[in-house]
């Protein structure tokens, strides 16, 4: 499988600036990901046409929604459809990310709708999932994987191929807040994730990509790819800059 290295850029970057750093990315990468590497950028709606469009420079990236409402159309102020991120020219969307849980206050169950609609109309979903430094500490940690895949893959259309999902583990204490899980914590808890996978995904568990997301940098994005279970990861603040983020694609 070949390790998923995507960029969520949450609320950052103009259409501009999104078509800029996409350049400066192309250039640095030769016009293509790297030989076993597939990139994904996950951006603001309003810059996704067109980062979408700069994208067609990088050879093996694609583009992504941040956020999508499972429906097809409707009086939904302020939402979009699976429809029209496809339009724009992604290909991909993230659901559940932990600052739509947390700050936003999406429920599980809302996460499942949207993960399921998404790839009932032909989007790719990365699911996040992830526990906040309380939890760990109450040793919920595999009850909460446990009750985000759960829900977060309930009514997943039966024939949906493994490549079209991916979940990506995000300890909510370590976004944003500079402190990366140890590489212990990485291969115990992927481990946790790995066999809930199973659970839920039965034999498609082991073609679905399982990423790490929570403080990734140049610096120690290359141990983490090392590790068992880890697919892939998911950078943000690091994911800003194409320097950066074309050294963590590289490492
Ligand atoms: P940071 O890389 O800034 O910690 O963010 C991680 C994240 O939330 C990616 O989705």
């Amino acid at each position: 499988m070949k390790k998923l290295m995507a960029a969520n850029w949450k609320m950052y970057k103009t259409g501009a600036e999104a078509v800029e750093t996409v350049q400066a990315m192309a250039g640095l990468l030769n016009g293509q990901a790297p030989e076993g590497r597939e990139i994904v950028i996950f951006v603001p709606f309003t810059a996704l046409e067109r980062a979408c469009g700069a994208m067609e420079a990088i050879k093996g990236a694609a583009c992504g929604a941040e956020d999508v409402y499972p429906a097809a159309e409707g009086a939904f102020t302020g939402e979009i459809s699976p429809a029209m991120i496809r339009a724009c020219g992604a290909s991909w969307v993230l659901t559940g990310h932990s600052e739509r849980r947390h700050v936003i206050g999406e429920s599980d169950s809302f996460v499942g709708e949207k993960t399921a609609f998404a790839l009932a109309n032909g989007l790719r979903v990365m699911l996040c999932i992830g526990e906040t430094l309380e939890e760990r500490e109450a040793g919920l940690l595999r009850n909460v994987l446990e009750r985000q895949l759960k829900l977060g893959l309930k009514n997943v259309p039966a024939d949906t191929p493994a490549e079209a999902l991916a979940i990506a583990y995000e300890p909510v204490w370590a976004i944003g807040t500079g402190k990366t899980a140890t590489t212990d914590d990485i291969v115990e808890t992927h481990a946790i994730c790995r066999s809930l996978m199973r659970e839920v995904l039965g034999d498609k568990a082991d073609k679905t990509p399982l990423l790490y997301g929570g403080s990734v940098k140049p610096a120690n994005a290359g141990s983490i790819l090392a590790l068992d279970n880890v697919d892939g990861v998911l950078v943000g603040g690091a994911s800003l800059k194409a320097d950066s983020f074309t050294q963590i694609i590289n490492a």
